[in-house]
């Protein structure tokens, strides 16, 4: 039996909307058939954004996206993607898979698919290719509402008013695919790059994201603050020269060169994914360190903008399109994460996963006209009411565990979040492929009055296919007893449940 001790008098910070993130980068069929469409395509779709897809994602309230890489960002040029459209340059997109890339997505698609979905913009700029003056020029085509070559030319080009940037990132992967630099060759780059990402007139800060580590490199996250960080001035507008720091980390099972399939896996490789998937939360609290010398009082977020899981792609399909099957093992690694976000919501200020649509972790897939929604994707329903709340103390007692041979771990694993009216998410998720668990909620002071409580569980290779869209989904949950003291169930193997108390 398990106890979840939930404190709901003492809050822990606010989780911004943000950690629920996603990134869309041009890569095999993200942007282009996931996403945009040709108009004539006989895919129904407003200004080429596929209704089926902006709908269902509408429905997990999105609340930023990140674009257009990945290491597509730093080969990008942002003027090859605008203007007319039979002008724009053709070219080859290298890294992946080597097809063309008619720069139809470009800028203005970017911001009406946003304005479509109703979330935030990050777009990532390009240092590992490009100059400082590209760089300028594209904050200034975006976001400039004055007269200017640059404003000009946007006007020119159909959009008169400038849009929103809410966050710009100096490049990506700086120390691998953006250029192979070292940190502190790159820290100096983000402190000229940077400088030249205005905040023009009254327009809203952009906020700027640094480039960070890779994994466990503490070396590159202690390097580029020593070389660049710099504190900020609240008294003459002066943010510093960052308001976040980026974090790349993949699950992939047994390593890069042994990733596996994402849908033939035994037991043990369940948990070896398992257990790489809660490394997460030593990655935040290693970066979370080295960031407190510098900044103590967490001004910084940590921004967690690419994460999931990296299998094989799927057998016949393109080596260079990353696309992956999505079972009821990454609706694990997504509620672990996203749990682990949720308490470390001091530090960790916005995630991205990796990828929104048809690329590694998906939430949504696609093959033609047709759609199927991820087990991934019904934990972000399932999860959507943590963006914006508190974060709650609980604890869990840890008597259960799970695992084999030299992956051990506990089995289940929580957040609590409340709203402002009150009421409270609990997440939880049970990683045994084999055990159910008692568990009993005990809450300091509250009096459930009303509990909706939904499940997604299912044997763990379980996934959804074309063919069977809804074989995983979550579905009403309704075996639990509400006692003086709080709420009793028994949670299945392999599940998630949300439950919502008021
Ligand atoms: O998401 C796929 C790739 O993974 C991104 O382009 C890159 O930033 C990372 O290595």
């Amino acid at each position: 039996m398990a106890k979840l001790y939930i404190n709901e008098k003492k809050k822990k910070g606010h989780i911004n909307p943000e950690i629920y993130g996603h990134f869309s980068e041009h890569l095999g069929r993200c942007i282009y058939e996931g996403l945009f469409v040709k108009k004539d395509s006989g895919i129904p779709n407003i200004n080429g954004m596929r209704t089926d897809v902006v709908e269902a994602l509408k429905d997990i309230q999105i609340p930023v996206l990140r674009w257009p890489g990945g290491c597509f960002a730093d080969e990008y040029h942002w003027m090859d993607g605008i203007g007319p459209k039979k002008n724009r340059k053709k070219m080859i997109n290298t890294h992946w898979g080597g097809v063309l890339e008619d720069n139809s997505f470009g800028t203005h698609e970017f911001f009406e698919l946003c304005r479509q979905l109703g979330c935030k913009t990050y777009i990532n700029g390009n240092v590992g290719s490009g100059s400082v003056k590209e760089m300028s020029e594209w904050v200034e085509y975006m976001t400039f509402d004055g007269i200017s070559p640059m404003a000009d030319m946007r006007r020119e080009n159909g959009h008169d008013k400038p849009w929103r940037v809410d966050y710009f990132g100096i490049g990506n992967e700086n120390w691998g695919c953006g250029g192979n630099m070292t940190p502190e060759y790159y820290g100096n780059l983000y402190r000229r790059y940077q400088t030249y990402v205005r905040h023009y007139g009254k327009a809203a800060p952009i906020n700027k994201i640094c480039g960070g580590p890779n994994a466990d490199d503490d070396n590159w996250t202690k390097k580029v603050l020593e070389t660049c960080y710099a504190s900020p001035h609240p008294e003459n507008d002066f943010h510093g020269f960052m308001d976040g720091l980026s974090l790349h980390y993949y699950v992939h099972p047994g390593g890069w060169d042994n990733k596996g399939s994402a849908t033939d896996f035994d037991e043990k490789t369940w948990y070896q994914t398992m257990d790489k998937a809660l490394y997460m939360d030593k990655l935040i609290r290693l970066h979370g360190a080295i960031m407190d010398q510098y900044d103590p009082e967490k001004k910084i977020g940590l921004i967690v903008d690419e994460w999931g899981t990296w299998y094989e792609v799927e057998p016949g399909t393109n080596p260079g399109f990353l696309y992956q099957q999505n079972t009821m093992r990454d609706a694990l690694v997504a509620a672990l994460t996203l749990n682990i976000f949720n308490k470390h919501c001091d530090r960790v200020k916005m995630a991205c996963i990796a990828q929104m649509v048809n690329v590694l972790q998906s939430v949504i897939l696609t093959e033609g006209d047709k759609m199927l929604l991820t087990p991934t994707y019904h934990i972000f329903r399932m999860y959507k009411d943590h963006q914006g709340a508190e974060l709650v103390e609980s604890f869990l007692t840890e008597e259960e565990t799970t695992g084999m041979e030299e992956y051990e771990m506990p089995a289940l694993q929580e957040s609590v979040s409340m709203k402002e009216d009150g009421s409270i998410l609990v997440t939880l998720a049970n990683l045994s492929v084999s055990d159910r668990h008692f568990v009993e909620i005990v809450f300091a002071k509250k009096k459930p009055k009303e509990v909706k409580a939904e499940i997604l569980n299912g044997e763990i290779h379980a996934h959804n296919t074309f063919e069977e869209p809804e074989k995983v989904k979550g579905k009403a949950f309704e075996d639990f007893a509400v006692t003086d003291e709080g709420i009793s169930f028994i949670i299945p193997a392999c599940s998630v449940i949300s439950l919502h108390v008021s």
